[in-house]
Formats: C-alpha cells, structure tokens, sequence
C-alpha cells in the first residue's frame, strides 16, 4: 500500500511540471487543465474487490457485493474492502437441513454427505447407495437416511474385513436336525435328511421326528367300513410311507390335500356316515391326514373348499416357536387359539392348526340321542337333540391336545336362525369316539344368540352345537280343561249315541249320520284322552296316531255326508234316505283309504317324540282332506240355502217342514264351524312354537265338542225332548206302578204318552 501511495506521489510529481497550474485532479493536457482519471486500471487506487468512479477533479470507492469496509464509501486514503461472512447473516437463504459454506465473496449451500440437492435445489434428499450394489455377495444393503447397511443373509456371518461367510449349522454342536437326521451344510443353509421311520415331513431344515403310519391302516376285521373311507385311508397310508422312505419322492403337500378333500367328498355325498363307529373312523382319519398334510403346505395360510367340505390351514416356519393369536375362518365356524398352544411342549421347526368343515355331515338321530344319558333329568323330559351347526374338526401340531392349558375359542353359526327359549337350549359338544357319542364335557358354551354359538373348549376334536328341544310343559289347568272337558265330552257323546240309536221317534238317515258322527268322536276323544301321550311306546304311538288319524276324517265325512243330506231333503221330495252302504262307503271307506295309503307311504309320519299324532312334515295327510271337505260340505251348504230360499219364495211353500230343514242346516254349519275351527287352532298346536292361545282354544274346542252335538242334536230338538220326558216319566210310573202295586194293587190306566204325536222329523 505504501508503494502504491508512493508511486502515485511520484507520478504526480512527475506530472506537476506540465500540469503545473492546474488543482490537483487535474493534468495540463495540450495547455488545458482536464480531470485525471484516477480509475485507470493502472493506477488501481481502491484496492481488490473494489469498485472505483471517477469524479470531477476526484474519485470514490466502493467494496463489490460480498465485501464491506468501515465507511462503505471511500478513498485510496481510508481503507479497502474485506470478506463478508454471509453464512452468520440473518439473510443467507439455506434450507435448514442444507449447511451454509462461505466462499470469499459470496457463500455456498451444500447437502450433508449421504444427501443431494433436489433437482428443484429446494433442499436435500437422500442417496440411495443400495442402487449401486455396495455390499457383496450373501448380504443385504439397507439404505438409512444418509447412509446405508449391508446384512448377512441367513445362514451368513459378517466376517472382520467386512465380507458375509457361511455359517456351518451342522458344526456348531446344535442338533438341528434333531438325533434321528443327518445334518448337510451346504453355502448359506443346511439340510437334514432323516433316518428311516422319522420325518421332518418335507421341511429340510426342521427336526426329523418319529413318523408312524399304523393309523392310516384299516383293521381288517372291521367290515363295515365304507369302501370310498378304505380308499381315503389306503391314499393317506401311501403317502405317510413315502414321507417315511429317506430316499422316496414324495407328493407336494397342495396335491394330497386336494386329494383327500376330493375323496372326502365322495365319501360325505353318498350318506356313508350311518353309524357311530364309521363317524368315529371318519374324523379320525381327518384328523390324521390334517397332521400328515399340514406340514407339508407351504403357503402360511391355505384354504379350500369342496362340495361338502371347508378347509383353512395356517402353517408357520422358524427357528424360534411362533408366538401370537391364530384365527381361522371357515363359513360354519370360527377357530380361534394361540400359537403356543398349538406349538405345545416341543418345536420341530413348524407349526400349523387346521380346521375342517363338513357342510353335509349328518348324524343320525340315534347318535344324537345318546347324549341324553349325560343327564339324567333330560331322559325323564324327553329331551330331543338336533344338530344346529355343522359338524367341525379342528387339528393343531401340538400332539397333546386332550388337556390343553388354555381353552380354544370355537365360534359356530347357526343352521337356523332361532333364538333360546324355554322349550330350547344351545349346547357345545365334541365328538367322543371312545363313547361313540356326542359330548359336552370339557366344552363350555361362552354365549349364544340367534345367529351363533361360541364354545369354550379344553381338548381339541370334532366339534358340533346340538340344539336340545324340551317338551312343552303342559301346564296343570290345561290338563285339568282337557281331562273334564273330554270326560264331559265322552259323556254327552254317550247320551247322543244312546238317544240316536234307540230314540224311535226320530229314526232316519240324519240320525243314522248322527249316530256315526258320535261314534267316531267318541272313540277319537277316549283315544286322544288315554294315548295321546304314551310316547314311550313307538308301536302303540303310531297306532294312537293312526286311530286318531282314522277316526277324525271319518268325523268330518259324516259331517260332509249331513250336508249333503240336507241338500237332498231341500230338492228330492221322496226317496231322501241314502242307502247305508254309500254312507258307509263315504263316512269310513275314504279315510280308511287315506290313513293306509299315508301308513304305507310313510309310516314314520305316525307318531312323534312329543305326541301321539302325526309329525309336522307329515301333518297335511290330515288337513288336506279336512280342508277339501270343509270346502266342499261349505259348497253344499251354500247351494243348500239358496235352493231353501227359492223354496220359501215359491207359490205353496211347505212351510213347517222348510222350517226345520233350515233349522236343521244352520245346527249342520255350527257344527262344521266348531269342528273345523277346533282344527284351525289344531294346526298350530303341534308346531314346535305352538302358541298357549292357540293350544287353550283347541282344547276347549275339543272338550266341548261332544257337549255341543248332545245340545243341538237332542235338547234343541222338540222330538228328542219328548222321548226323554217320556222316558222319565215312564221311570217315575214305574217306580209309581211299583210302589203302588205293593201297597194297593190297583189298575194303572195310564196312556202311553202321545205316542201318535210325533213331529215332522222322523217322517222326512
Ligand atoms: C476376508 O476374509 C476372508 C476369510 O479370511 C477371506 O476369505 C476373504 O478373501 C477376505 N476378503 C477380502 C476382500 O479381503
Ligand atoms: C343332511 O341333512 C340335511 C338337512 O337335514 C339334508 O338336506 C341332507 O340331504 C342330508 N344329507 C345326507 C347325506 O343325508
Ligand atoms: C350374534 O352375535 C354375533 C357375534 O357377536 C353377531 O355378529 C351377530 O350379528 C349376532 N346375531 C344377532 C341376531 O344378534
């Protein structure tokens, strides 16, 4: 600086004698005193990063963007310009995840190591390293904000310069494979290959475990076995073998399960399950080839499904036991339990639980019925036991599953939708095959609602909720009604058959009908009484059944048979009487017909666990002919009281005799109607959700029934009236006559009352 100075001193000086006269700043150029400009780059009088103007006789200086000096505008004399940091400014414009570098002059935002400018510069982003392969062979890259990771693969270990080696499983005093398998290493793995009778089931890298196949074999002196069942078990065998031989290729695991959901559905389809030995055989072969199957898959989740079955397999691999919830879905049910407890006490290296539906596994009613022994109180109920879920096996890899430490959740859904109540009970049961029976124990049901039932359970087999349906409770009064009602019933009937058939006076067709409608009530009242109840005998039921079947139609043909009767007496003047062997014909011929076409066509249809009358599904063999006549006796008399009415109208009627025809036919339709009506309500009586209104009505009905007959057939009529009061008065005369004989002996002249004085009835 100092030289500059003095340089510029000089060249002044050297100047002063041509420039002499002129001010300072200004040069003699041509005798003229013009400006110097001290801005020459020569002369550089403002120093580096400077900018330099020239003025009128003078010159300032500022510093360039980047750089500042004590007064920002100066001259050679005051100072010159320095770096700005830019960096501690509050005006620098980095992102905050960019660092801030000052260069001389200006500043830099640069990105971490391990991040880049965006393209848009607006910040930084990650490297990822792992696109270019940083790592080597056998390992992994992992890329981490700013930086990245290499990881061995499996069966490899970092060595100390940073490279992956294998790893040798079989050395490291591990027994990997178990004591019944050779281990093989090979680069990054290991295999083990089992001795002869042991398996690791496909798994190379799990333990060889003992492997017997004895169960898939079919007892030979078992002869009932189904033969498609002995196929299953003869494919199962085949396979359990060759899993077995160390040296045998064997099925993929996907294959045989379809192969044995394929034979199992051949099996369901034809009905094989009849009894409880084949049932037992069944899911135990099930169970057995889940085992067999299940390790083999290697999906961790596999499900299929076939016509009759439903399946869902979770199959788990690792070197440390699994560990968690495991739930599986089929339609008819839900299983839910924990890997723990499906692993157990010992873990060869996999895991799987399985659960099985079966969508058309009948069991048969006896079978279901044996779970009543359990209870003592049910047998005394006469409790009866409907499957209402479908029938479910559920398989675990643990092998001890009677007692489990921790119960499995079964959830299953309802065939029917049908909510609990008194007469109806949900229960969780499991397949016992020692007993050859449902069960309940160990099985505790958690809830139930309309839709679902969960159980509770603390072993592991097939499973099923049974329905119990408990008889209706007949309740103390209504038995009472009925048993007075129906004695009242038989009594009245036994008066009307003793007045129909010996009452002279009123002798013709309609009391003949009459006669046989009593009859037939009576003999159906006094079965109904004593047997409608006597299930425990099934012979006699259906014959109670069959009796009552009998005798009720017969009922509604003598009642069909009156209507038409009527009709008759309305438009035949002469020859009103039917011949008796048409009315027998019509009154016992047809329901004969039809209770020996229904006995022969379905004689299971007679009798019911809860009542001596026909089952539900069989009921409309009784109410079809009773609605067909009822229809036709209504046809009849509606057509009758027309042709009554066109009668009335006519020029001469026969009034007194019309009279008692229409009295006669509204007693015909009352009857009808209380016959019909009783029956009505009798529809829903044997309904399985009968309702208490509908059972008081049908009783009352039914009660009454008989009563009603003797007061409309004999009281209400005149005739009868005056046989009885004959009849009475000839008890009183007697026992007169009598008292009188003993005491006086005198002559009776007593008339035999009005004899001659008959009424219209019994001429027509
Ligand atoms: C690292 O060490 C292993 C074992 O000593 C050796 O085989 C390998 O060649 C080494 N790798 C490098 C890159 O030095
Ligand atoms: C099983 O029962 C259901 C309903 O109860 C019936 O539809 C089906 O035909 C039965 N299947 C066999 C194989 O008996
Ligand atoms: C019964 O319970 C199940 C499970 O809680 C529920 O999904 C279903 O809707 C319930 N059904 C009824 C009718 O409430």
């Amino acid at each position: 600086m100092e030289l500059k100075w003095a340089l510029l001193l000089l060249g002044l000086f050297l100047e002063s004698s041509e420039s002499r006269g002129c001010n300072i700043g200004y040069e003699r150029k041509n005798n003229i005193c013009v400006d110097t400009n001290e801005c020459a780059p020569a002369l550089s009088v403002c120093g580096d990063h400077s900018n330099c103007f020239n003025t009128d006789g003078s010159y300032h200086c500022t510093c360039k963007e980047g750089f500042q000096s004590a007064p920002p505008i100066f001259t050679a004399t005051t100072g010159d310009c320095r770096d700005i940091n830019e960096c501690l400014a509050e005006t620098q414009t980095c992102s905050s995840d960019m660092n801030c570098v000052n260069t001389i002059g200006s500043y830099e935002c640069i990105c971490p190591p391990g991040y880049r400018k965006t393209r848009t510069d607006s910040g930084c982003e990650d490297v990822d390293e792992c696109l270019s392969s940083v790592c080597g062979v056998h390992s992994s890259c992992i890329n981490t904000p700013g930086s990245f990771q290499c990881i061995c693969s499996s069966g490899f270990l970092k060595h100390e310069n940073g490279t992956c080696a294998d790893i040798n499983e079989c050395s490291k005093g591990q027994d990997v494979c178990g004591t019944n398998g050779i281990c093989n290493n090979n680069v990054g793995s290991y295999s083990c290959k089992c001795h002869e009778g042991y398996s690791n089931y496909g798994n190379d890298r799990s333990k060889c475990i003992e492997m017997s196949c004895d169960h898939f074999e079919v007892e030979s002196d078992t002869k009932d076995v189904p033969v498609k069942l002995k196929h299953l078990l003869a494919l199962l065998k085949s396979s359990c073998e060759s899993l077995r031989d160390p040296n045998g290729g064997h099925q993929k695991g996907e294959e045989l399960l379809e192969n044995v959901f394929t034979s199992t559905d051949e099996l369901l389809s034809e009905g094989n399950i009849a009894d409880g030995a084949t049932l037992s055989h069944f899911l135990d072969a099930v169970e057995n080839s889940m085992r067999l199957i299940g390790p083999q898959l290697k999906e961790p989740l596999t499900r299929i499904e076939t016509h009759n079955t439903f399946a869902e397999v979770a199959v788990m691999r690792s070197q440390a036991p699994p560990s968690g919830r495991v739930t599986l879905n089929t339609d008819p049910a839900l299983f839910k339990t924990s890997w723990e407890t499906v692993v157990g006490n010992s873990y060869p290296g996999f895991a799987f639980a399985a659960l099985v539906s079966y969508k058309e596994l009948n069991s048969s009613a006896d079978l279901l019925q044996k779970m009543s022994r359990e209870k003592s109180d049910d047998k005394e109920r006469n409790v009866t036991y409907l499957l209402s879920s479908k029938v479910v096996t559920a398989v675990v890899s643990n092998a001890e599953t009677k007692q489990l430490s921790e119960p499995v959740t079964l959830i299953f859904t309802h065939v029917e939708e049908r909510a609990e109540s008194e007469d109806m009970s949900y229960s969780c049961v499991y397949w016992d095959e020692a007993e050859g029976a449902w069960s309940g124990r160990g099985c505790e049901r958690a809830w139930s609602n309309s839709t679902h039932t969960e159980c509770s359970c603390s072993h592991l087999s097939s499973f099923a909720v049974l329905m119990a349906l408990y008889p209706v409770q007949d309740t103390l009064e209504l038995l009472m009604i009925t048993r007075v009602g129906l004695a009242l019933s038989l009594v009245c009937l036994f008066l009307c058959i003793l007045t129909f058939k010996f009452c002279r006076s009123i002798q013709g067709t309609r009391t003949s009908i009459h006669l046989h409608l009593s009859i037939c009530l009576f003999i159906a009242d006094l079965v109904f009484l004593c047997g409608i109840s006597s299930t425990q005998n099934k012979v006699g039921c259906s014959i109670v059944a069959g009796l009552l079947h009998f005798f009720f139609l017969s009922a509604f043909c003598w009642m069909l048979l009156e209507g038409v009767q009527l009709y008759r007496m309305v438009v035949l003047v002469f020859h009103t009487t039917i011949k008796h062997l048409y009315m027998y014909l019509v009154g016992y011929g047809v329901p004969l017909v039809i209770v020996s076409t229904s006995a022969i066509a379905y004689p299971k249809g007679y009798g019911t666990d809860r009542h001596c009358w026909l089952s539900l599904d069989f009921i409309w063999s009784f109410f079809a002919p009773v609605c067909i006549i009822v229809v036709l006796n209504s046809f009849v008399f509606i057509i009758t009281v027309w042709k009554l009415a066109e009668k009335f109208s006519s020029l001469n009627p026969d009034l007194s005799k019309l009279r008692n025809i229409r009295g006669f036919t509204v007693t015909a339709m009352a009857q009808l109607c209380v016959l019909g009506g009783m029956w009505v309500f009798g529809c829903f009586l044997f309904q399985e959700k009968g309702t208490q209104v509908a059972l008081y009505l049908f009783t009352i009905l039914n009660s009454l029934q008989g009563a009603l007959l003797f007061v409309l057939h004999c009281l209400l009529s005149k005739a009868v009236r005056d046989e009885y009061c004959k009849l009475i008065t000839r008890i009183c005369s007697l026992k007169e006559m009598y008292s009188e004989f003993s005491t006086n002996q005198s002559s009776n002249s007593q008339q035999p009352l009005r004899s001659d004085q008959t009424t219209g009835e019994s001429k027509i």
